[in-house]
């Protein structure tokens, strides 16, 4: 099965403005630098309540499921899941390694990753693959992806609807979407506490041009229009931080 054209690798910068391309180069540097010392930057209850999410889906749909986390940094998501599995019953563990083991599963991220910072746990898998790919112009086959997943990640995209429309394009009918977004509450923790994330011009694109999901409606209204039929959406938290968790199915 073809999933990948030959040479799609990177970011095609073409279709973006002058401003995106240096808005969309500042984040990457930024992730590039802050991965060399830090595992991850998303609250372990997202990671660990996608992860779950993920499990039971593969659950409902069984072996041999395609699926890419987008954005996925260094793989914390995945070595989260790995441990999740090792800690259930022994029945259910054997019946989650199968589901894992038989998937083929793509991690992309924008930023160029050490693969020796990449999780062993998770580097030495033989389904697993990282690839250096941004959301907007995915490196994977039309209709050739059965389970999406993100985890505050996707609406980093400058235009959030070439993003979504492009992950529609791969999933396969009836492929789903299961995605954690940023809420704009964030931005409002950042002025409170001061932060100098502030002085960072993404956020301060993201501020001006407020970016991020205001409503359910927004986000049923987007993912709609990007191609998906059914919507589940509810808002998540961890006490400091909120997310929207979406499951949207093609
Ligand atoms: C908040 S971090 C979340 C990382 C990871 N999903 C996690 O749960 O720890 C956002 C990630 O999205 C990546 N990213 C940002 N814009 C992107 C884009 N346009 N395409 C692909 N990845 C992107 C960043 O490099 C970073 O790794």
């Amino acid at each position: 099965m073809q999933l990948m054209p030959a040479k799609i690798l990177f970011t095609s910068t073409s279709s973006m403005s002058t401003t995106q391309s240096v808005l969309q180069r500042e984040l990457t540097t930024h992730y590039e630098k802050l991965y060399q010392d830090t595992l991850s930057d998303s609250p372990r209850k997202s990671r660990f309540s996608l992860a779950n999410t993920l499990l039971c889906e593969l659950d409902r749909r069984g072996t041999g499921s395609i699926i890419i986390n987008l954005g996925a940094g260094r793989q914390q998501l995945e070595l989260d899941m790995i441990h999740m599995i090792n800690a259930a019953p022994v029945n259910e563990r054997n019946h989650l390694k199968r589901l894992f083991n038989s998937s083929k599963y793509f991690t992309t991220d924008v930023a160029t990753l050490n693969p020796r910072k990449l999780p062993w746990q998770i580097r030495s898998r033989e389904n697993v693959r990282h690839i250096r790919n941004a959301h907007q112009s995915l490196a994977f086959a039309t209709e050739s992806v059965d389970i999406a997943i993100s985890n505050l990640s996707l609406d980093f995209a400058l235009d959030k609807m070439v993003a979504l429309r492009e992950v529609n394009r791969v999933l396969k009918e009836r492929g789903c979407l299961l995605v954690n977004l940023h809420h704009p509450r964030l931005i409002k923790h950042f002025i409170q506490t001061r932060s100098k994330v502030l002085e960072h011009p993404f956020i301060q694109y993201v501020m001006g041009n407020k970016h991020f999901y205001n409503n359910e409606e927004e986000i049923n209204g987007c993912f709609r229009a990007a191609g998906f039929c059914d919507v589940y959406i509810t808002l998540e938290t961890d006490g400091l931080d909120n997310w929207w968790q979406v499951k949207a199915i093609k």
